[in-house]
């Protein structure tokens, strides 16, 4: 592993237009499950069941009570992984972190351009007359949150069975075929179109990084090479290794 932290710290330093993917493994260690695998939603949880757009809309507060209960939307803090994408971006390097999480925890680490693929917690929206409210400013003990329309509220993010916002999905694929190198960071990178946006980068001809413990389908056909490991453990020895470099 220190041979791929080491190529990878060179790989930063050599790069100017970085870009990163980053998906559920990285809010892990601030305590937020993944969805795949040990420990994942999806091992408790039928994904059709509360994840798609028909199960919010037969019984919205059956799925307010597994969001609430389980997404920490209000409690999370970054963790080391979060903060090391806002260190790439702070030394010039990263320009423009494409996120699948929900959990702004970018944001709340430092950067400053985070493309929210599937949509934010951090808004909710009036499922009868899309009036739209901040989170924090809203009783989300009451479930379902209601709008002073009477209308239920609802998360501003990307159910399955609904479009990625155009301006997300557009803007995503512009950067990714922009860039001079992909970190791809805790995705399993199996949930489409948000998976494409390595390939689109490799095509371009950008290196293209994963941090993941675990191996992907982009492993051994996209990604010049895997550092197996935890986001915030990796990037702590791959930032420092660059801060030697550079
Ligand atoms: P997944 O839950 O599918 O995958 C999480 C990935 O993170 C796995 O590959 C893990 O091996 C890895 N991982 C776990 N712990 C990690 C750590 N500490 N550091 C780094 N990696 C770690 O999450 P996503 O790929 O984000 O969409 O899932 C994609 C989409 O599927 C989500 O945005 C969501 C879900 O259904 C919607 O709800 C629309």
């Amino acid at each position: 592993m220190d041979d791929l932290i080491k190529q990878a710290a060179e790989d930063l330093a050599s790069a100017s237009k970085v870009t990163a993917l980053t998906g559920a493994g990285i809010s892990t260690e601030s305590g937020i499950p993944p969805f795949r695998g040990k420990g994942g939603l999806w091992e408790r949880y039928d994904p059709m069941e509360i994840a798609h757009i028909d199960a919010l809309m037969k019984d919205p507060a059956k799925v307010w009570n597994i969001l609430v209960k389980e997404m920490k939307v209000d409690t999370a803090n970054p963790n080391d992984g979060h903060r090391g994408l806002a260190k790439l971006e702070k030394m010039g390097k990263l320009k423009t972190v494409i996120t699948q999480n929900v959990d702004g925890l970018h944001q709340a680490a430092g950067n400053t351009d985070v493309i929210e693929f599937h949509g934010t917690f951090a808004w909710l929206r009036c499922m009868d007359c899309s009036r739209k409210y901040e989170t924090r400013e809203v009783d989300i003990s009451q479930i379902p949150p209601r709008c002073i329309c009477g209308g239920i509220l609802r998360p501003d993010a990307v159910f399955f069975g609904e479009m990625i916002p155009q301006d997300a999905l557009w803007r995503s694929r512009q950067v990714a075929s922009d860039c001079d190198l992909m970190l791809v960071v805790g995705t399993s990178a199996v949930v489409q179109p948000a998976a494409l946006m390595p390939i689109v980068a490799k095509e371009s001809g950008a290196k293209v990084v994963e941090i993941n413990p675990e191996k992907t389908p982009l492993t051994d056909e996209i990604s010049d090479y895997l550092i197996m490991g935890a986001a915030g453990d990796v990037m702590n020895q791959i930032i420092e290794k660059l801060e030697q470099i550079s």
